[in-house]
C-alpha cells in the first residue's frame, strides 16, 4: 500500500515538472456529504503538488473534477448539467475533465458517460482516488478516456497529500465504508466494507492539525463508533495479527476519542455519523469524560416508527431510541442532539409517519436533516412494491418540517441573553464587517469582533435569533 502512494508521488513530480512555468489551475466541485469533501481535500492536496492552483470558476480552470454523490436522486441531475457547461469550456483552456465519487461505483453512470459524453478524460471510483496523478499524467501523455475504477473493497491509504478546505475545523476521516445496508441506502454498495485507519496514524495526523493551529477536530466515517469493529473481530478469528501492537492501547471508538481528547492545542472534538445501535456504554461515558467532545451528538433517527425501522433493516425501535437518548441525556450533563430522517420510504403510513413526528416532538432536536425517500437501483428499498405517490411525500416531508421548524424558532428564543463559547471562523458571508463562529451546539452566531478573534474561542452574548443564525454582542 505504502508502494501504490509512493508510485503516485513519482506521478506527481512527473505531472509537476510538465506543467512547470505553465501557471495551471484546478477547480473542484463536491457533492454530497463530509466524507466527501474530506477527499476532496485529498484531490485537492494532489493536484497542488501537480502545479496546478485552486480557482473556484470553472471558466478559468484547466482541470475540473467533479467528486459525486449518489445518495439521492438529485445528483445525478446537478451533475450532468454540469458536465454539459463544461464541454463548451473544453476546447477553451484545454481542459482535463475528471469525474469521481461515489456515483461512479455505479454501473449504470459509467455505462451512459461512456456512451453519451465523450469528452470525460477520467472517471474514477471511490477506491481509486490516490491514483489520479497517474491518470493525469497518462492524459497529458496522449492516453484517451481513462476509466479507473475497482468493484472491490478499497485499502486504507496513508499518506496522501491534503489540502484543507477549512481553517478552524480539520476533518479527519477514521473509517470507510459500511456493512449495515440499511435497505434504502446506497452507500455500502458504492463505498465498500468497513475499514478502519490505524488509530497510531489518526492520533498522529490529529497531533500535526494541532500543530498546523486547528481548533477543532472533525472525526469522519460512515458508522464511526464501529470503529475497529471489524479488526478486533478479526483478530479474535485469527484472521488477523496484531504483530506491531497496532491496537495494544486503542481499540474502539470510546477510546479513540479519549486519546484524541488529550492533544494539547485541539479544543473541540466532533464526529459523524454514529449510529443508534452501536451507541454502546463506553462511548457515552468517553463522551462524558472529555471535556473537549462536544455534547452535541447527530444521531440519526431515519424513522421514529419501529415498523420502518424493521423494514428499514435499522436494528433499533422506537423505544430503544427513545431510551438511548434519555440515558444520554441523564449521563452527559447539557447533551443536545441533531438528527437525519427520511420520510415516505415504501410501506410509510400515515400511523408510521405520526410515530417519526412523536419521536421529533419528544427529543426536540437542535437540527434535523429531512430528505424525501429518494429510490436507489440496486437497493432492497427499490424492489419494495408499496411505494409511496410523491405527493404524499412531499406532504408528510412538510408537515416534518414545519413541525422541525417551529421547534427551532422556540428554542432559538431560549438562547436570548446567555453568553455563548464561540470558536471564530472569520468574517462574516453577508457582512464582512462582522465575525462569524459556532458554538458548541453548531449554532452559527455573527457578531462585530476583532480579526485577532479569528480561531479562538471567545464569549459572545446573543443579543437577536434568526432560524439559521444569532446575532451576538461580544463581551
Ligand atoms: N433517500 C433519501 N435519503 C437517504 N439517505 C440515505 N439514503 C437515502 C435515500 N435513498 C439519508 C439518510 C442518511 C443521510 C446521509 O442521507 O438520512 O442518514
Ligand atoms: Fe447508509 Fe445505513 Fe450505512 Fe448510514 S449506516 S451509510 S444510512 S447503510
Amino acid at each position: 500500500m505504502r508502494q501504490e502512494i509512493e508510485e503516485q508521488k513519482e506521478y506527481i513530480k512527473k505531472v509537476a515538472e510538465e506543467n512547470k512555468g505553465k501557471n495551471l489551475k484546478y477547480c473542484i466541485l463536491t457533492m454530497g456529504c463530509q466524507l466527501n469533501e474530506n477527499d476532496s481535500e485529498k484531490i485537492s492536496g494532489m493536484a497542488e503538488q501537480m502545479g496546478y492552483t485552486r480557482t473556484e470558476n470553472f471558466e478559468d480552470a484547466n482541470l475540473a473534477i467533479i467528486n459525486t454523490c449518489c445518495v439521492r436522486e438529485n445528483a445525478e441531475e446537478r451533475l450532468f448539467g454540469k458536465v454539459g457547461e463544461l464541454k463548451n469550456l473544453k476546447e477553451k483552456n484545454n481542459m482535463i475533465i475528471s469525474i469521481g465519487g461515489c456515483m461512479m461505483q455505479e454501473k449504470q453512470m459509467v455505462e451512459k458517460i461512456k456512451k453519451s459524453y465523450h469528452y470525460i478524460d477520467i472517471v474514477f471510483g471511490t477506491h481509486t482516488l490516490h491514483k489520479l496523478p497517474e491518470d493525469i499524467y497518462e492524459v497529458l501523455n496522449g492516453r484517451k478516456r481513462i476509466q479507473d475504477i475497482i468493484d472491490i473493497d478499497g485499502k486504507v491509504f496513508e499518506g496522501l497529500p491534503i489540502s484543507r478546505a477549512n481553517n478552524v475545523q480539520a476533518s479527519i476521516t477514521i473509517m470507510y465504508g459500511c456493512d449495515n445496508f440499511c435497505s434504502y441506502c446506497i452507500v455500502p454498495y458504492v463505498r465498500g466494507r468497513e475499514r478502519s485507519r490505524k488509530p497510531k496514524d489518526i492520533i498522529k495526523e490529529a497531533k500535526q492539525v494541532a500543530q498546523q493551529g486547528y481548533k477543532e477536530i472533525m472525526l469522519l466515517g460512515q458508522n464511526v463508533n464501529s470503529y475497529l469493529r471489524s479488526e478486533m473481530e478479526e483478530i479474535k478469528q485469527g484472521k488477523l495479527k496484531d504483530e506491531d501492537g497496532d491496537y495494544a492501547q486503542i481499540n474502539s471508538f470510546a477510546k479513540l476519542l479519549r486519546a484524541i481528547n488529550e492533544i494539547d492545542g485541539i479544543e473541540r472534538i466532533r464526529f459523524v455519523s454514529p449510529h443508534p445501535k452501536d451507541f454502546t456504554d463506553d462511548v457515552i461515558e468517553a463522551i462524558r469524560d472529555c471535556d473537549k467532545v462536544c455534547k452535541f451528538i447527530h444521531l440519526p433517527l431515519q424513522s421514529g416508527s419501529t415498523r420502518m425501522l424493521k423494514i428499514m433493516n435499522r436494528k433499533y425501535t422506537k423505544e430503544q431510541y427513545l431510551q438511548l437518548v434519555e440515558k444520554m441525556k441523564k449521563e452527559i450533563p447539557g447533551v443536545k442532539f441533531s438528527t437525519d430522517i427520511i420520510v415516505g420510504f415504501a410501506g410509510e403510513t400515515e400511523a408510521d409517519f405520526e410515530d417519526t413526528l412523536d419521536v421529533v416532538k419528544k427529543v426536540k432536536y437542535e437540527q434535523a436533516f429531512m430528505f424525501i425517500y429518494s429510490r436507489r437501483t440496486g437497493t432492497p428499498g427499490d424492489k419494495m412494491e408499496n411505494q409511496i405517490p410523491e405527493n404524499i411525500k412531499h406532504e408528510r416531508f412538510n408537515r416534518l418540517k414545519t413541525l422541525v421548524e417551529s421547534q427551532i424558532a422556540k428554542n432559538n428564543k431560549s438562547y436570548i441573553n446567555t453568553i455563548q463559547k464561540v470558536l471564530v471562523e472569520g468574517p462574516s458571508k453577508g457582512d464582512s464587517s462582522m465575525l462569524t463562529g459556532r458554538t458548541e451546539y453548531n449554532k452559527v452566531i455573527v457578531f462585530n469582533g476583532q480579526e485577532s478573534m479569528i480561531n479562538k474561542i471567545v464569549d459572545v452574548k446573543i443579543v437577536e435569533d434568526h432560524m439559521w443564525y444569532f446575532k451576538g454582542e461580544i463581551i
